[in-house]
């Protein structure tokens, strides 16, 4: 990977101990509260000194609790944007002269600059996860399916690339097609409400490419209560890891999930220590993800979330 070096950021003393500050933008499923936990753990570990916020999955709160944090001074400001929009909020920070560290999630990257605004963002590769999930949906599948496509948060990185790879991989596959598409916002309880009534309007669904287990184990609750098998009468292929997506991968109701790792914890900082140091970090740091799948989910089952 040829990423370009963050040096116009602000920068981070050497120190033997930081005062650190993580907005989060929800804590509605279990992948965000292990993302949480992960930067708790390490903190603590480190004898570092940190404040969480929780945004409970609303923007304008997230905007407001990072504007909170900015007047607090913090030595860095770790972020999980909720949507692309917080660009300006990022920018917000820089000015302020507090080093940002995006995690799991990007912004618009024309309103707020890597490197510049962000000292940089630590990711998965959501397009490859779409990639990689299309590609399970079409081994599950034999290459024909009519595919229900649920959504994440609309405007948010994983949701729109999530769905680039997806589209830009079955584009392959003349016998696969979307005939739906819909956000369920990464809940659970929406992926069922949604999945039921795209289950109805669509009577002739083989499939559901769901962007987030906790969306894909929803609507495993809708293809049952529409009287039809999940994995059999309908395969559902989806993106975590999860304890109950592996659970769900194990009994055969889900076929497979693209793991999205978050434990984000040791990476964010050694960012933050490495660029304190050398005044530099990549602008992109991107993780590698596992294939979960009936091959090898119960043995993951024991150290997942
Ligand atoms: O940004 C990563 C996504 O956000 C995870 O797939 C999802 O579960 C979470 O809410």
């Amino acid at each position: 990977q040829n990423v370009p070096m963050a040096t116009a950021a602000p920068k981070v003393q050497v120190k033997d101990t930081y005062r650190v500050a993580f907005s989060q933008n929800a804590s509605n499923n279990p992948w965000r509260l292990a993302e949480t936990a992960s930067m708790q753990a390490e903190a603590e570990r480190l004898g570092y000194q940190l404040t969480v916020t929780d945004a409970n999955n609303e923007q304008t709160k997230q905007i407001q609790d990072i504007r909170g944090l900015i007047a607090q001074r913090p030595d860095a400001l770790f972020m999980a944007p909720i949507t692309e929009q917080l660009g300006n909020v990022v920018a917000e920070a820089a000015d302020a002269g507090i080093p940002v560290f995006l995690l799991d999630r990007d912004v618009d990257t024309s309103v707020a600059k890597r490197g510049e605004d962000y000292v940089t963002v630590i990711v998965s590769d959501f397009v490859q996860q779409g990639r990689r999930a299309a590609w399970a949906m079409a081994k599950a599948t034999g290459g024909n399916a009519t595919i229900i496509e649920l959504e994440g948060t609309t405007g948010s990185s994983p949701a729109i690339d999530r769905k680039t790879g997806f589209h830009e991989a079955i584009g392959q596959c003349p016998g696969m097609r979307v005939v739906v598409s819909q956000s369920a916002d990464f809940t659970r309880a929406e992926g069922q409400s949604v999945a039921e009534t795209l289950l109805q309007s669509h009577a002739d669904a083989t499939a559901v490419y769901a962007h987030n287990d906790e969306m894909a184990l929803g609507a495993i609750s809708a293809i049952r209560a529409a009287g039809k098998v999940p994995g059999q009468d309908i395969k559902v292929v989806s993106i975590d890891g999860s304890r109950d997506a592996l659970t769900a991968v194990d009994s055969g109701e889900l076929f497979a999930t693209v793991e999205s790792n978050p434990r984000f914890g040791p990476r964010a900082f050694q960012a933050l220590q490495r660029y304190a140091q050398e005044g530099q970090v990549p602008v992109q740091q991107i993780l590698e993800d596992r294939l979960f799948d009936s091959s090898n989910a119960a043995e993951f089952i024991p150290e997942a979330y």
